[in-house]
């Protein structure tokens, strides 16, 4: 993977983000998974009953293991209140961070970015250190 593939992977988030469904909090969320095989796309989507909203980052991680894929390579992740314009890095939930953390390995990278010029890599191990597994 190189900076091409995280723009790529970036703008992906970027555009899926616009499909939020966020008509409580207002803050769009869109993530883009890489894996061996292809992209897989999600976006938050909230409800009345609030807890059951689910983040854009497990939309993301579950389409691409419904379409068979169990290794992710990079995740992008965008988010910030509706609208185009993106001030934060968004950085995924203790949640997603132990969903993705399942399907990830040493090499795993997270990108947060504000847009294709403007974004921070991070690994697993520096989101998530120690997280819980009963495998050795
Ligand atoms: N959200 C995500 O999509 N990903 C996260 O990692 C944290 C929060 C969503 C959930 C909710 O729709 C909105 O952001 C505000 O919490």
């Amino acid at each position: 993977m190189d900076s091409r593939d995280y723009d790529f992977l970036v703008d992906e988030a970027i555009r899926v983000r616009r499909n939020a469904y966020v008509p409580y909090s207002g803050y769009s969320v869109g993530a883009a998974v890489m894996t061996d095989n292809g992209i897989f796309k999600g976006c938050n989507v909230e409800n009345q009953s609030y807890g059951l909203t689910i983040c854009a980052e497990r939309n993301a991680v579950f389409s691409a293991v419904a379409a068979g894929e169990r290794h992710i390579r990079a995740i992008a992740i965008v988010g910030s209140f509706r609208g185009e314009e993106i001030t934060d890095y968004a950085y995924p939930c203790g949640a997603c961070r132990q969903v993705i953390a399942e399907f990830s390995d040493s090499d795993t990278v997270v990108i947060v970015a504000k847009s294709v010029d403007d974004y921070k890599i991070h690994t697993m191990a520096e989101l998530l250190p120690e997280c819980f597994t009963f495998l050795s």
